[in-house]
């Protein structure tokens, strides 16, 4: 019988994604999310790409009997934690919230998968729990930091994880540092779609590319890079799915816990994204220099050797298939 993945934040950016990749790879998924930053027809999408129904359960990570439900009701093998909230700005006015959710939310979950004896989790971590990197390109071993709330509720996730798997040696975690996740799935059916001024990059673009928002601010020139704007490894999310599934895959047949960054080790600067959109989208795009953002960092970029060694991770899509892939969700959302 097919092995079962619970997903929770299943119907996300990245969550909607992994499912695809799990259910081409033959695992049986289930979701888990409280669609507070997903829409509900995700599901139907889902279900046009993989040809075969969906099952998700509407509900909050920090609900503890719906999670004592959902393990009673399927025999889940593993579970991959998407589920939090990630506006590094709003982390910063809103700490209760995002203490409760990411931090709380994975105390929850680990607690129910206890009972349920599940002790295979994937956890979806971040680059930015290096807070300001010291090497590039960076390993897992560098030191770890935080320059915000977010990345501290990052840290702190990945250190309570460290603890609990001293405890027992049953837990397998894979935690999954991603670097810039972007572009979309090739059938232009799912991809990122914030509801508001988005946070990151190419959805701000293409926001620009779409018309809904007028022009991109690039937030400082001046920084020590090739252009000198800010550099970041951005990795395809197709690319990074099909590195949850060989996370999953290896901590089932291995029965053992691994940290890798997920990143294509290639680092591409604000006005090189911007330049890639153009061409996609076949237009010029305006933008204005503006002073830097306090807390950014001028570069960072992925050591991606750990993954591909220990999982066999590669990245195969490049920065025109990102965007070329973004232009195809974002200008058929509008158009329908
Ligand atoms: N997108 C990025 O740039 C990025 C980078 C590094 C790490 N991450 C991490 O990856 C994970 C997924 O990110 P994403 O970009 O797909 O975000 P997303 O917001 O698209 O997906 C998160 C999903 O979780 C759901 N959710 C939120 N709170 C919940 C709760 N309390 N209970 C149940 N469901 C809940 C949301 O409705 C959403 O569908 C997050 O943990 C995020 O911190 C994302």
């Amino acid at each position: 019988m097919a092995e079962t993945v619970l997903l929770t934040g299943g119907a996300g950016y990245i969550g909607s994604h992994t499912y695809c990749e799990l259910v081409a790879a033959g695992y049986s998924v289930v979701i888990l999310d409280n669609f507070s930053n997903a829409r509900p027809d995700v599901l139907e999408r889902l279900e046009l790409i993989t040809g075969a129904p969906v099952k998700c359960y509407t509900g909050d990570v920090l609900d503890a009997a719906l999670l004592k439900q959902v393990f009673a009701e399927n025999s889940i093998d593993a579970v991959i934690h998407f589920a939090a909230l990630k506006a590094v700005g709003e982390s910063v006015m809103k700490p209760v919230e995002y203490l409760k959710t990411n931090v709380s939310g994975l105390i929850n979950l680990v607690d129910a998968m206890k009972d349920a004896s599940v002790w295979n989790l994937v956890f979806s971590s971040s680059a930015t729990v290096y807070g300001e990197p010291e090497v590039l390109p960076i390993p897992e071993d560098s030191p770890r930091g935080y320059t915000n709330t977010y990345g501290f509720t990052k840290l702190v996730c990945e250190q309570s994880l460290e603890q609990i798997a001293i405890s027992d040696e049953r837990w397998a975690f894979g935690i999954l540092r991603y670097f810039n996740p972007a572009g979309a799935h090739e059938t232009g059916l799912i991809g990122e779609d914030p509801n508001d001024i988005p946070n990151n990059l190419m959805p701000y673009i293409a926001k620009v590319a779409t018309g809904e928002l007028e022009c991109l601010s690039v937030f400082g020139n001046d920084y020590d890079t090739p252009d000198g704007t800010g550099v970041r490894d951005y990795i395809h999310v197709v690319d990074l799915a099909k590195g949850h599934v060989q996370s999953v895959r290896s901590l089932l047949e291995n029965r053992k816990g691994h940290t890798v960054n997920l990143g294509t080790g290639t680092g591409y600067s604000v006005l090189d994204m911007l330049h890639a959109y153009e061409r996609a989208c076949e237009k010029e795009l305006p933008y204005v220099i503006v002073d830097r953002r306090p807390g950014d960092i001028a570069s960072s970029y992925a050591d991606p050797s750990k993954a591909q060694a220990l999982l066999g991770f590669e990245t195969t899509r490049d920065l025109d298939d990102m965007c070329l892939s973004s232009w195809n969700w974002v200008s058929r959302r509008i158009n329908t």
